[in-house]
């Protein structure tokens, strides 16, 4: 019994190491420790041994049983090793990888973003309005008469029903004041629509930022810092500003707003937004709407602004042309 398991341990040793693959492990082990194999046959023989023979050979054969079982896992280590590193072969895992490029915001939007931060610092919240308008939001609740130029035809886009693609984002001005009564403080980018021949300077779709303040007591002073404190936190602080009177229908003074700094490289003024105090035929159309006198002239007076979003980041990036926003060319983009 002793001779056959010391040959039973090396014949399985060595049929182990010899073999090439997993199935074939698989059927040697079945051969030495299965239930009807080898080991399994010598340990039933141990009925036979005599009584003071069997802890000695009783120890053997759990020997040659862990020997066996060792030496079989051992082996399909080995050989999962070898598949494993087989699948690598001819692979430099030292190359390296393949890139998958990421994207990144437009940059009109970071402009816009960049923008509402700095704004919502000063305690400006985030309004919204929609992009078909009514005329009324559009225009006569801003004090824009039937005859004004930018009602007509050529100049807007009227949908069938009467509705327009609002020409500007003022409109979000009025669907505000609908809603919130003072103190109201608010900015609202989003996009603007005219008939414009479309060249390196105009599209028929851009984008805008509104801004509107209203409470008792607001004044033009507060309406200069807060835009001055807004470009100079884009342009740097040697900015400089030039408050130009200028004319629009809903504000009362108006000006538009030029700016100098050494950022833009050029010493010229640049025409950047348009502004003025709320005129107060604005206050009186929504009162109509609302019903009642919730912005009352004699208390309540506010600033407006707006200026072009697209603009802004062609002067502030050098973009020659504002159709490069457009083109969705990655050359153009990828460098912001
Ligand atoms: N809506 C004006 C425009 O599109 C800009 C503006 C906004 C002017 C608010 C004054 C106040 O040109």
């Amino acid at each position: 019994m002793e001779a056959q398991l010391e040959s039973l341990r090396s014949d399985a040793i060595a049929a182990i190491l010899a073999c090439s693959g997993e199935s074939e492990l698989e059927q040697l082990r079945v051969r030495f420790l299965g239930r009807g194999g080898e080991l399994t046959a010598l340990s039933d023989r141990m009925r036979e041994v005599s009584k003071e023979d069997k802890p000695r050979i009783g120890k053997l054969l759990n020997e040659t049983r862990s020997a066996v079982t060792t030496t079989l896992d051992e082996r399909k280590a080995a050989l999962v090793a070898v598949q494993e590193a087989g699948a690598f072969s001819g692979i430099d895992v030292t190359l390296p990888g393949t890139a998958f490029p990421v994207g990144a915001l437009h940059p009109i939007t970071q402009l816009m973003d960049r923008a509402t931060a700095i704004f919502r610092r000063m305690g400006f919240a985030l309004a919204d309005g929609p992009d078909i308008e009514s005329e009324w939001h559009c225009f006569d609740a801003l004090n824009t008469p039937a005859d004004h130029p930018a009602r007509n035809e050529q100049d807007t886009f009227y949908m069938p029903d009467g509705r327009l693609l609002r020409t500007h984002t003022s409109s979000i001005q009025i669907r505000t004041l609908e809603r919130v009564s003072p103190p109201v403080r608010i900015i609202a980018p989003g996009a603007a629509y005219r008939r414009d021949e479309v060249d390196a300077t105009h599209l028929a779709q851009f984008n805008q930022m509104e801004g509107l303040y209203v409470d008792e007591g607001v004044t033009l002073g507060d309406l200069r810092g807060t835009l001055e404190f807004f470009f100079r936190e884009l342009f740097g602080k040697d900015a400089k500003f030039r408050f130009r009177p200028h004319f629009f229908p809903f504000t009362e003074p108006s000006f538009e707003v030029d700016i100098q700094s050494a950022a833009l490289g050029t010493d010229r003024w640049l025409e950047i937004a348009g502004c003025g105090m709320v005129d107060p035929a604005v206050f009186d159309a929504v009162n109509e709407r609302r019903g009642g006198r919730v912005l009352d002239p004699e208390i309540h007076t506010g600033f407006a602004f707006g200026f072009g979003l697209d603009r802004l980041a062609m002067i502030m990036a050098g973009v020659p042309d504002i159709r490069l926003f457009t083109d969705s060319d990655q050359r153009f983009l990828s460098q912001f």
